[in-house]
């Protein structure tokens, strides 16, 4: 079975080399494995919660996707896109807003944190708080479910909000699903095998921190944040503790084990701080070079990066459009067209109609289900290439004879001298004939 996984990128920021050892770098790897199908994307309508300077904005999309490219991530085999291109995300936002508990989002944390503060400084509770803000999980959740993704990495500080979109994704189901799910319940993955990378100053590399090593800069630049990188006061000559060394992690992260072994070795052999400066430059400048030199040529070239990610949003699309449509359905949002009696006695009588519901199977391809008014299943379709064809039959149904042919235990509808749809299997004749008029009435009730 293949795992999905999906990630996404606030667009707020230049990535730094924190970011890629630690997101980007063990993201493009997970994505060339081959039982994995990977949804990365910027997450571009979260930075406007945070950011309301729009070139920052259009400058970070640029920056990251350029990045993403640059690292090698091959938009062939994943899916890369921006979340603003898709508008099926919101659209499910507002459907998971429905059924999303306030209480459960009083309990985010980025949200309490901003309420603390105000009551700390003696301010209005929900002072500065956006709803945007007190929304950000639900929109998440929409960005998870949307294509029901198995695995969410993300940093330890996420973790509560994709628990919380299993929360809203398992009422949903719960509400809408009908025994069976509608939506996968996602698990976040917290690498541990992949460090965070220490900032110049030992601590986390973050921005916030103001400790962080760019990671597409000139070779100048690199090598001026290489040099306030802070060690201890040992001599040239002293023998240095690697373990207790953050250059010497940063230099791991990009090294092979075996540079790493002689790395350390001259470390305990004396090796000065300069010179071990030096060598962490010449690492990070072959290790990066290749990479930053496609960063810049994306960059100089927005209008194929526009492509790129237009064609990865056509991609995403072709997942979010049905299956938005099946939950549209199972929330009530259907076509009046598909609504088989809708008019007349037949309803007034039954309360409910009979109805055709349709439905995306694991492998892209469509069916419908004939449901009587009490929702049990009279008949389930043979398989259709798309949305489309499957919607056409069931509306060409609704005019055309009912021609139905019963084969064996069961029986079969016909259109137009196609098969297009079976019963289940019944016990003897008698429930057959009777399940063969239950559909006749359903699609052609009696007024
Ligand atoms: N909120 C995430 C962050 O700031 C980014 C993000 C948005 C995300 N939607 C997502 C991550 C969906 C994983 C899945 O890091």
């Amino acid at each position: 079975m293949t795992t999905r996984i999906l990630t996404g990128i606030t667009t707020t920021g230049t990535p730094h080399l924190g970011n890629y050892a630690g997101a980007i770098r063990p993201a493009i790897e997970a994505s060339r494995q081959s039982n994995v199908d990977s949804f990365y994307f910027l997450a571009d309508y979260h930075a406007l919660i945070k950011c309301d300077d729009p070139l920052r904005i259009q400058r970070s999309r640029l920056e990251i996707a350029a990045t993403w490219l640059a690292g090698g991530l091959d938009v062939e085999r994943a899916t890369f896109y921006r979340q603003s291109d898709i508008p099926e995300i919101p659209e499910l936002t507002w459907l998971l807003t429905c059924v999303a508990g306030k209480g459960l989002l009083n309990r985010a944390h980025a949200y309490k944190a901003s309420v603390d503060k105000n009551v700390d400084a003696g301010e209005d509770p929900d002072a500065g708080v956006t709803m945007g803000l007190f929304s950000y999980p639900v929109l998440m959740a929409a960005d998870i479910l949307m294509f029901n993704a198995h695995k969410v990495p993300v940093g330890r500080d996420q973790i509560q909000h994709v628990e919380m979109a299993r929360d809203i994704g398992q009422r949903f189901n719960h509400l809408f699903g009908k025994g069976s799910d509608l939506f996968v319940l996602p698990e976040a993955v917290i690498e541990e095998s992949v460090a965070t990378l220490p900032g110049l100053d030992g601590r986390k590399m973050s921005k916030s921190y103001d400790n962080t090593i760019p990671l597409f800069s000139s070779p100048k630049q690199l090598k001026d944040a290489i040099a306030r990188i802070v060690t201890d006061s040992r001599l040239p000559g002293e023998p240095k503790d690697p373990g207790a060394s953050h250059l010497f992690t940063l230099y791991s992260a990009f090294a092979t084990p075996a540079q790493t072994q002689a790395f350390r070795a001259h470390l305990l052999g004396g090796l000065g701080w300069g010179e071990a400066k030096q060598q962490l430059f010449a690492l990070l400048d072959s290790e990066l070079g290749g990479a930053r030199d496609r960063y810049h040529q994306f960059m100089e070239r927005p209008a194929d990066l526009e492509d790129i990610l237009q064609a990865g949003a056509a991609k995403a699309r072709k997942v979010a459009t049905p299956f938005l449509e099946q939950l549209r359905e199972a929330v009530g949002l259907r076509s009046f067209r598909t609504q088989v009696g809708s008019t007349g006695e037949a309803r007034k009588k039954a309360g409910k109609a009979s109805r055709f519901v349709s439905f995306r199977e694991q492998d892209g391809t469509f069916r419908f289900r004939l449901l009587s008014a009490e929702g049990e299943q009279l008949l389930l379709s043979r398989p259709f290439a798309d949305g489309k064809s499957a919607g056409a039959v069931t509306k060409a149904l609704q005019e055309a004879e009912v021609d139905l042919r019963a084969n064996g235990a069961g029986f079969e509808l016909w259109l137009d001298d196609t098969c297009v749809a079976d019963s289940p299997a019944f016990t003897d004749d008698a429930s057959r004939d009777a399940a063969m008029s239950a559909v006749r009435e359903a699609l052609r009730p009696q007024a």
